[in-house]
């Protein structure tokens, strides 16, 4: 951390990233898994992960929320 709120990034610190009227954007090690513990595999470094509740393919996004119009505001 830079501690001035400055745009750097440590790449070894994992980031959640709420995108605008979009989905989360998960980079670095995180693990995600199911409610009860069960890893949910990953094969990149950064997934998408749904908040509008309509993906086809959740936990992660699909990209339906634009056609929705989910509004994060
Ligand atoms: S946030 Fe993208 S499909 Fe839900």
């Amino acid at each position: 951390m830079d501690g001035g709120g400055g745009s750097h990034r440590r790449e070894d610190v994992p980031q959640v990233v709420a995108c605008p009227d979009g989905p989360f954007l998960v980079r670095g090690d995180v693990d995600i898994v199911t409610p009860d513990g069960q890893p949910i595999p990953r094969t990149r470094r950064t997934v998408a992960l749904c908040r509008c509740g309509l993906s086809t393919i959740k936990p992660f996004c699909d990209g339906t929320h634009r056609a929705s119009g989910f509004r994060t505001t």
